[in-house]
């Protein structure tokens, strides 16, 4: 026999006067494979057509559909009612703009983390759209890939303490994109063009380093890793910047 599972949703939403934070219940019957992605569409098209929350992939691509299921940042589209207890609790991920219920703006927080970091290219060359296309290593391209493989979903900001505790700080997503950078060979910035971003507290030292972050991202990023990369080169980096004879 099918478990009857009961969804406990938080409701709120901030455009409609009167609205306020609460939790609604849901009765669903289990199905095999569902998952919370058809859960949520289900509850949506058959018990109350104003539940938002947010999707697009289907496939933990898109990263829109992060939410805090059972306490545990994840992507709705990618969690199995079969993995979770009969009652199913859903909160919108914390550290973003709640936009209605389950739905949050990890857009603006992304573009301006972007932005902070500067994410792009810096170089002085000039482009030149006719020269033949530069060859980069093998090896570092694979190194590259797999931290460009971050789908900007926001679960590793929402399980951070720290990032929840200051809305400044620019958490494990951004030291991601910083360090990967600092590995493409085309980005001419050096460390101290990194330190000047990233080398405060609201960077790599404001970091408590309890990788919440990693245990939740679904790619699965090395953030461990990453964190602990980034700030070996930016201590070393305050070090030269305090003591100009420090190498190394
Ligand atoms: S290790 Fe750093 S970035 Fe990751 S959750 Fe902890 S404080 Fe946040
Ligand atoms: S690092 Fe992982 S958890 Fe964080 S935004 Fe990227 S994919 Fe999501
Ligand atoms: S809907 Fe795209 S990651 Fe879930």
């Amino acid at each position: 026999m099918n478990r009857k599972l009961t969804f406990s949703i938080f409701r709120y939403n901030p455009q409609e006067p009167g609205s306020s934070p609460g939790t609604q219940e849901f009765r669903l019957e289990e199905t095999e494979n569902l998952n919370l992605f058809v859960a949520l569409n289900l509850i949506r098209e058959k018990q109350d057509p104003s539940l938002q929350f947010d999707f697009c992939c289907r496939a933990g691509i898109c990263g829109a559909c992060a939410m805090v299921i059972n306490g545990r940042p994840g992507l709705a589209c990618r969690t199995k009612t079969a993995e979770l207890p009969d009652k199913i609790v859903l909160m919108p991920l914390p550290g973003f703009r709640l936009v209605g219920d389950l739905s949050v703006d990890t857009g603006a927080w992304f573009r301006s983390m972007n932005e902070r970091v500067r994410a792009w290219i810096h170089t002085d060359e000039d482009f030149d759209p006719d020269a033949p296309e530069v060859v980069m290593d093998n090896h570092v391209a694979e190194q590259i890939y797999e931290l460009d493989r971050c789908i900007e979903c926001g679960c590793c900001i929402g399980a951070c303490a720290t990032a929840q505790l200051r809305s400044d700080f620019m958490g494990a997503a951004a030291m991601n994109r910083i360090a990967r950078f600092m590995l493409d060979p085309r980005d001419k910035r050096n460390n101290r063009d990194y330190f000047e971003i990233v080398g405060t507290d609201q960077g790599i030292f404001g970091c408590m380093g309890l990788l919440g972050c990693q245990d939740v991202c679904p790619k699965n990023l090395p953030l461990q890793d990453q964190l602990a990369h980034v700030r070996r080169k930016m201590g070393r980096q305050a070090l030269k910047n305090i003591l100009p004879w420090y190498r190394n």
